[in-house]
């Protein structure tokens, strides 16, 4: 190291108890601390200081940004928070600390980011003013989405035992008997976690709690890994759910990885949604929910969509509507892409409506109107491997249902080591349609089905 870039680590090491009455701008109840030199000589060469997986500084060497906590559910400190995240920017960490609570009531423009670590040991927590968060939000044409803030920009790190937690109930209360797809709905709701236009993004350790509505949406994002998160949505209100409250959903994404992640939500658990490329899951847990889903995919006309190079391993789902599954849309307004080189393998299933579903005819096309206007989006190379458990029995004996479109692309599709039964009785019935050279296992066309 040269010496004067020595003696100015030094001085910054030193500067550290003094740091706080050098900032002039710093809000009520914040601190900056500088990380501690470890010794006052030069590094040596075979002790250079240890990297992070992006090449850059490690939570010990990082200066350290704290904020003050709120002091009630209203006690709004997102200024607190947008100005430590922009102290912390290049190389810093902001810290929210165990039992302390940070409530945001103001939308966040955080799409600045610049290697910068979260450490969330407390809980981040949304005030439930829904007026104020109707008119002022982030908002994506892509199923009319809103969200409270947006993570952007590169190497991002959030991480700790903490929550953050959407503070669902009201917007689920609220939101009684509407429903998200239909296009004069006007209660939006706002995503809990969404990152656009980022690169390398890492989520570790948190629990995401009650989000209004999908918990994680992911933009044009590169290299976004979820890891050791818990995801769920938990009405107190007998009379409402927590409707469309997804764990992960992804669009324009290349590079999305969760392990080790328990999920609890009534919709889907995981599900990339159009142009999601190199997607790894692996010791995924999934309770009441709609499955590890893909799609829908082609949904608009003109519009091209694609997910390939997905591998699913290790997955338990329990008490829900689907298992594995794969959508892509037929009909007259159809779009047109792509799903290829797909594998679902070792996956539990216990008590799903639809343990394993391919629906190439997708959304409720019957066969006479997938056959007169088939899918435009292809699909080829998916395997099923190692899939044991139970249906529910609410489609008879129907374990499996592959129903490709007639008169489209679906080929190289592969069911290996299935061990599906069903509380209808046996033997169960795995049923495909339209598959070009068939599924690897004996199967018999819906027609024939007794579901
Ligand atoms: C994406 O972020 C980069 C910086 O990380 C910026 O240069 C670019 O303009 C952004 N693109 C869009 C479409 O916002
Ligand atoms: C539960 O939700 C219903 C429907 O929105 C609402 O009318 C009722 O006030 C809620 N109950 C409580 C205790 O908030
Ligand atoms: C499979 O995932 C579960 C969590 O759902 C985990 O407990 C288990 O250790 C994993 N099994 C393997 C072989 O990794
Ligand atoms: C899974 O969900 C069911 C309700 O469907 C609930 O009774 C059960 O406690 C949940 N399991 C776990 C381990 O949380
Ligand atoms: C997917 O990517 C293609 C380019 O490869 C683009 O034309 C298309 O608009 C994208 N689809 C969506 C839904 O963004
Ligand atoms: C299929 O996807 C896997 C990742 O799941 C990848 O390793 C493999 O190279 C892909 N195969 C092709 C032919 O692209
Ligand atoms: C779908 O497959 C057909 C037949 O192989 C091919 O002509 C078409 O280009 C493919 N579509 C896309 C979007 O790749
Ligand atoms: C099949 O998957 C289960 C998990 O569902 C796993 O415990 C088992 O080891 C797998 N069997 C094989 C042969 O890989
Ligand atoms: C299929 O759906 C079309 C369009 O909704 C409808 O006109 C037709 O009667 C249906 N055919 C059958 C056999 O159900
Ligand atoms: C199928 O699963 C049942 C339990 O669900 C188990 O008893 C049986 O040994 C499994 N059969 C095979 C061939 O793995």
């Amino acid at each position: 190291m040269k010496l004067s870039l020595f003696l100015a680590y030094s001085l910054a090491s030193y500067a550290s108890a003094s740091a706080v009455a050098l900032e002039s701008d710093i809000p009520l109840g914040a601190s900056i601390t500088l990380p501690r030199s470890t010794s006052l000589l030069p590094r040596l060469p075979w002790k250079q200081p240890r990297k992070d997986n992006w090449g850059n500084r490690v939570e010990k060497d990082r200066k350290k940004i704290t904020i003050r906590a709120s002091k009630h559910d209203h006690d709004d400190i997102s200024a607190d928070f947008l100005w430590a995240l922009k102290k912390a920017n290049h190389g810093g960490l902001v810290h929210l600390k165990k039992g302390h609570k940070y409530v945001i009531g103001r939308k966040l423009d955080l799409t600045f980011l610049k290697d910068v670590y979260v450490k969330l040991d407390g809980e981040l927590k949304f005030t439930n003013d829904i007026e104020y968060w109707q008119k002022n939000n982030f908002y994506y044409d892509f199923q009319r989405s809103i969200t409270f803030w947006v993570w952007g920009g590169k190497d991002i790190k959030i991480y700790g035992s903490g929550v953050l937690n959407g503070n669902g109930q009201a917007w689920w209360d609220g939101f009684q008997g509407a429903e998200i797809l239909d296009p004069n709905n006007k209660f939006l709701r706002p995503i809990l976690f969404l990152t656009d236009n980022a690169t390398n993004v890492e989520v570790t350790g948190i629990h995401l709690k009650d989000s209004p509505v999908w918990t994680t949406f992911l933009v044009r994002t590169n290299n976004v890994a979820f890891d050791n998160v818990l995801i769920d949505a938990i009405s107190t209100n007998a009379s409402t759910t927590p409707k469309n409250s997804d764990g992960f959903d992804s669009y324009n994404v290349d590079g999305f990885t969760v392990t080790n992640t328990r999920v609890d939500v009534g919709d889907d658990c995981f599900s990339p949604k159009p142009n999601t490329t190199n997607v790894f899951v692996k010791n995924l847990w999934c309770n009441n929910t709609h499955g590890v889903s893909i799609g829908s995919i082609g949904q608009y006309a003109g519009v091209k969509d694609y997910v390939t190079n997905v591998w699913i391993e290790n997955v338990t789902l329990l008490n829900g509507q689907n298992g594995a599954r794969i959508k892509a849309w037929a009909g007259p307004t159809a779009g047109y892409g792509y799903i290829d080189n797909i594998t679902y393998k070792d996956i539990h299933i216990e008590n799903t409506d639809k343990p394993i579903v391919l629906d190439q005819c997708y959304f409720n096309i019957n066969q006479t109107t997938c056959a007169a206007y088939p899918s435009k989006t292809n699909v080829t190379n998916v395997n099923f491997i190692n899939i044991s458990g139970t249906s529910s029995g609410k489609n008879g004996k129907v374990v499996a249902d592959i129903q490709c479109s007639p008169g489209a692309t679906c080929s190289g599709i592969r069911l290996k080591n299935i061990n599906l039964t069903s509380p209808a009785g046996g033997p169960p019935q795995i049923v495909c349609d339209n598959v070009k050279g068939g599924i690897g296992i004996d199967c018999i066309p819906a027609s024939q089905a007794d579901d």
